[in-house]
């Protein structure tokens, strides 16, 4: 089968070769069925997710032994059963998120694992449902519990995490005030409705959220959703409510902010640290209950998957060179059989 695999940590944009830190194969072998409840599904689509940028260059949170293939969020259609699954059948659509692996034709989980993806959901559409709306979704719904009427700051609006925060946002009732930078950006979430987007290549993020708060009476932000960290979390904290929920997403600026807690003490501030895929291990039903709504979400047109770029398998590098380069708005995606497709229409 095709598989991606890691031989070394370092840059994955670098073309792929026998020497660098990712190898393409055609010949790898199909994983085997390992245990009763196992199933084996042929991938449709998988999502690059930065983390999966950060796990080559070794510097995510979890540093899985090399070689190894790399991958998290996936779909794709059931094509084997163990002899004890009783949910699933062969030809079933599916999706799901692993710790590895979903860098390659086919993958191994277990029924417990794995979601139905409903009629009316595109199945590609589908492989970039889970690490990006699941984590909104558990951060802004189940942590933050955000209200129809409260305002939402949602910095890097136009990654992958953030179109998910943004259009989960505007489900709940939200006022959204997303954060990106450059005119394309801007204007993809000035598409989705969005109440205010500050455009960071035109000024400061405090200036342009305080005219806006201004002019719809509004006193100040009551969730920050930040996958971003450094100076803007910094920024962004003078924009805050008492009272205000701050969701820790991730570090995309490689910056990891410190959040005064003498200041969190006197505006009663709750901090949460969230990191979605351990959820997994702690409270599997909330990320089954969140999948089912984002589910009932996207069959009834409420969110949509936006995808700006879809390659190939052997063209890995290319796709995390458009995550590195900032190029996303929305989601990166590999795909099997029909990228060609795919990327036509985008
Ligand atoms: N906690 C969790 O469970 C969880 C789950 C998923 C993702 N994450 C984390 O969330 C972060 C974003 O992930 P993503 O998949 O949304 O990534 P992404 O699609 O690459 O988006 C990241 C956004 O961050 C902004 N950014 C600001 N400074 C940047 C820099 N120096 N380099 C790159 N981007 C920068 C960019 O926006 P502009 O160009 O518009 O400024 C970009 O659109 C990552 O740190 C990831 O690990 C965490």
């Amino acid at each position: 089968m095709e598989a991606l695999i890691c031989n070394q940590i370092g840059d994955p944009t670098l073309p792929i070769s026998d020497t660098s830190p990712i190898s393409f194969s055609r010949s790898h072998p199909i994983p085997s069925l390992n245990s009763p409840t196992a199933i084996r599904i042929r991938i449709k689509a998988t999502s690059l997710n930065y983390a999966n940028y950060l796990q080559i260059l070794g510097k995510y949170q979890e540093k899985p032994s090399l070689p190894f293939i790399p991958g998290s969020d996936y779909s794709g259609v059931v094509e084997s059963v163990g002899t004890g699954v009783s949910k699933f059948k062969i030809g079933d659509r599916v999706c799901s998120v692993a710790s590895l692996g979903s860098f390659a034709e086919f993958i191994i989980a277990d029924e417990k694992d794995l979601f139905l993806v409903p009629d009316g959901c595109d199945l590609v559409a589908a492989g970039a449902l889970p690490v990006a709306f699941g984590t909104s979704h558990v951060a802004l719904v189940h942590r933050a519990q955000l209200g129809s009427g409260q305002v939402l700051l949602v910095l890097g609006a136009a990654g992958g995490v953030g179109v998910s925060a943004v259009q989960i946002g505007k489900v709940c009732g939200a006022i959204v005030i997303a954060v990106a930078r450059g005119a394309e950006k801007v204007q993809f979430l000035e598409s989705l409705g969005i109440d205010h987007v500050v455009d960071l290549s035109k000024g400061s993020i405090i200036e342009s959220v305080k005219g806006f708060l201004k002019a719809r009476n509004l006193k100040g932000v009551d969730v920050l959703y930040d996958p971003v960290g450094g100076k803007l979390t910094k920024e962004s904290m003078k924009l805050l409510n008492w009272g205000a929920n701050i969701l820790v997403i991730g570090f995309a600026s490689g910056d990891v902010p410190v959040i005064p807690a003498n200041i969190a003490l006197v505006k009663n501030w709750t901090v949460h640290g969230l990191y979605w895929g351990s959820y997994t291990i702690h409270q599997p039903h909330v990320l089954y209950d969140s999948m089912k709504e984002l589910f009932s979400w996207l069959v009834r047109g409420l969110i949509t998957i936006h995808i700006s770029h879809a390659y190939s398998l052997s063209q890995a590098s290319l796709a995390f060179s458009a995550i590195k380069e900032r190029k996303a708005i929305g989601k990166v995606m590999i795909t099997f059989e029909d990228h060609e497709t795919i990327k036509s229409k985008l």
